[in-house]
């Protein structure tokens, strides 16, 4: 009995000096491993007559379990004196700032478009679209543009390479939004209320002209439309747009082969120290082609315009955004040069809406 309680001690003793989870595990297999020396001994149990193993056997057992919890016990002190100290040296500041990182950011072509979509659509209409490369019955013909009308030639068109003995109708890179007026009405017929914003090309390069730019363009038909629902229409898109109050168009006689009668509209502004300001001054700026959508349109649409009638009217959207954000050179907007996008660009979770603000 006397060597259990020795073995008892210094495994004891042994288990409560051990430092880290290795020496832990070696006294473990020292006393209680399969050759550790308590193992053995509960081996020679077999020869001891039954007398001697009915003390010697529950004796064992208990210092066997009295090692092990002493074993469990000291392996979860070490498990938390580990944690501890690393606690105590490692250290996060969840208050700091996360690592910089560069957000992208909004075109203003895109926020600009978003922000005509968000008005228009608040005056019931819907957008619609049309492909880039267009036919020319859509682009032209079919807005009473017949292939001799000088227009073709004012357009600069980018006429789509055909091949030899390709009789395919010609195709061209569209012109102008206005074909989306032609597909519109063809499918859904009238009445109808649409924008369309998208991609124009033009052969043309200086510091208002690129050869891609963008325009939309408006549609309004029904049985009782005029010239009055113009204005007013387009008197509330620059009210919203500009977040000006007093609104001044100037409708200016002028010609388009698709309408009749054609409007020029200026909005009085002024230059004053070079800075344009919208809605006041003696000075006019021309912002858009509009006017009656001429009944050759409608009729080549599929409408009949002794019912129907309407107004249309096409806008640059990269010249309002120039205007809008004081950009000076369109040129610019298509460098992808990052300086450029960050000083001009729009933050992306600033969704432009009537409500809640066109720009922040
Ligand atoms: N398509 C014309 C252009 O690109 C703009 C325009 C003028 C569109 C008058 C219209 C309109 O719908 O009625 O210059």
């Amino acid at each position: 009995m006397s060597d259990l309680n020795d073995l008892r001690d210094t495994y004891l003793a042994q288990i409560s000096d051990a430092a880290d989870e290795a020496s832990l595990e070696a006294v473990r297999l020292a006393a209680v491993g399969k050759k550790g020396e308590v193992s053995l001994k509960m081996r020679e149990l077999g020869k001891m007559t039954p007398e001697e193993r009915q003390v010697a056997g529950p004796a064992l057992n208990a210092l066997k379990d009295e090692i092990n919890a002493s074993l469990a016990a000291r392996k979860t002190a070490l498990i938390d004196d580990a944690l501890n100290a690393r606690l105590a040296t490692e250290w996060l500041d969840v208050s700091l700032d996360g690592r910089p990182r560069r957000a992208g950011t909004i075109h203003p072509v895109s926020q600009v478009t978003e922000e005509v979509v968000a008005i228009f659509s608040d005056l019931g209409f819907a957008v619609a679209d049309g492909p880039q490369i267009e036919s020319d019955w859509n682009n032209f013909d079919a807005l009473n543009i017949p292939p001799e009308h000088p227009a073709r030639q004012e357009h600069d068109t980018f006429y789509m390479h055909r091949a030899e003995g390709d009789n395919r109708p010609p195709h061209v890179l569209r012109t102008h939004t206005s074909p989306v007026q032609i597909r519109y009405m063809s499918e859904y017929g009238a009445p109808c209320r649409v924008i369309a914003p998208g991609r124009v090309y033009r052969a043309d390069y200086d510091q208002t002209h690129t050869p891609m730019f963008h325009q939309y363009e408006g549609l309004c038909i029904d049985k009782d439309i005029s010239m009055a629902n113009l204005k007013w229409t387009l008197e509330e898109f620059c009210r919203a747009f500009f977040e000006v109050d007093n609104i001044e168009l100037r409708f200016r006689a002028s010609h388009f082969p698709f309408t009749e009668p054609s409007a020029e509209v200026d909005i009085r502004c002024s230059w004053a120290g070079g800075q344009l300001k919208i809605g006041e001054g003696d000075d006019w700026m021309e912002i858009l082609g509009s006017g009656m959508v001429h009944p050759n349109v409608l009729t080549a649409a599929g409408v009949d315009p002794k019912e129907y009638q309407g107004f249309a009217f096409g806008m640059g959207i990269d010249r309002l955004a120039m205007l809008k954000y004081g950009i000076p050179d369109l040129r610019a907007f298509f460098d992808s040069d990052l300086r450029w996008l960050r000083n001009y660009g729009f933050a992306a979770l600033d969704q432009p809406s009537l409500h809640g603000g066109l720009t922040r």
